[in-house]
């Protein structure tokens, strides 16, 4: 249960090619789930790397529970789109050397119970264990890539477009499944940064949806769901407060995608 909080980040990855975030402000609450929203190339990835501590702030400030980041830490969990498993390794090795690295401590036995438990937790057979991932399907291996993370029980998830390359009906159950994993921790439920480019995917997962503007990236528009509705695959086309933030989130996407083409 950590607070993060992000104090006029910027960030370039090269002073000659223009700073790629200009100036993020954002404060997130602990058991939040944030969807960062935004076109292809306004930096969602890089904020994630900043906030992963794979990159630092140009300026600003970075803090967890009050503490700058500083490099990789256990404390944060990271989901690919491209699932970032082990090739070489089975799905079930692929968590449990994930848990050897979280718990040193922890008994082999113990690690490969664990590893079982949270494969069932996801829905995924326990004869893929044995399997690589070369022999999955790709919402097989992205399943295999949520149990490792909440495996390893991190108080801060990063996912990146974790759903991008699976088909429509794949996705939203992984969708679902996200959803139900994050809220049956209740009080100790885990602060997830989740990118995506749909708003509809937004809609439906977060409790706080932070749009960014094209690159210089900042924070064009943020809404949270603490009070009113909240969007559900039922109410997202027919409930009006819904209706009007969707069609809104839409249009603020695209005119600002229309106005930087015809600069
Ligand atoms: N390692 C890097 N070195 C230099 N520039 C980079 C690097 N990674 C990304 N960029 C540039 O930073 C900008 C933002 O990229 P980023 O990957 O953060 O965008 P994104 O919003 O995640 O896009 P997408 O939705 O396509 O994944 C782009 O212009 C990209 O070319
Ligand atoms: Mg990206």
């Amino acid at each position: 249960m950590l607070n993060v909080s992000m104090k006029n980040v910027s960030f370039y990855y090269n002073s000659d090619e223009g700073a790629v975030l200009g100036d993020i402000n954002m404060e997130v609450k602990a058991g939040d789930f944030v969807c960062l929203l935004g076109q292809s190339g306004c930096g969602k990835s890089t904020l994630l790397r900043l906030l992963a501590g794979l990159e630092k702030p140009t300026g600003g400030q970075m803090l967890v529970d009050g503490k700058a980041i500083n490099g990789a830490s256990l404390q944060r969990g990271v989901v690919f789109q491209d699932y970032g498993l082990f090739p070489w390794m089975t799905a079930g090795e692929n968590i449990t050397i994930a848990l050897e690295y979280r718990f040193p401590e922890m008994k082999k036995s113990e690690r490969k119970e664990r590893a079982l438990h949270w494969m069932r937790n996801v829905d995924m057979d326990e004869s893929l264990f044995d399997k690589l991932p070369g022999e999955l399907s790709g919402g097989q291996k992205q399943r295999c890539g949520i149990a490792r993370a909440f495996a390893i029980d991190p108080p801060i998830l990063l996912m990146d477009e974790p759903f991008g390359s699976l088909d429509a009906v794949t996705k939203s159950k992984l969708q679902d499944l996200v959803l139900r994993l994050w809220q049956q921790e209740g009080d100790k439920r885990k602060t997830i940064f989740f990118v995506t480019h749909e708003v509809d995917e937004a809609l439906l997962l977060a409790t706080h949806i932070s749009v960014f503007s094209q690159s210089p990236a900042s924070i064009m528009y943020s809404h949270s769901f603490d009070e009113g509705i909240k969007p559900t695959r039922k109410n997202m086309h027919t409930e009006p407060e819904i209706v009007d933030l969707r069609n809104y989130l839409i249009k603020l996407i695209h005119k600002d995608a229309e106005e930087r083409a015809y600069k």
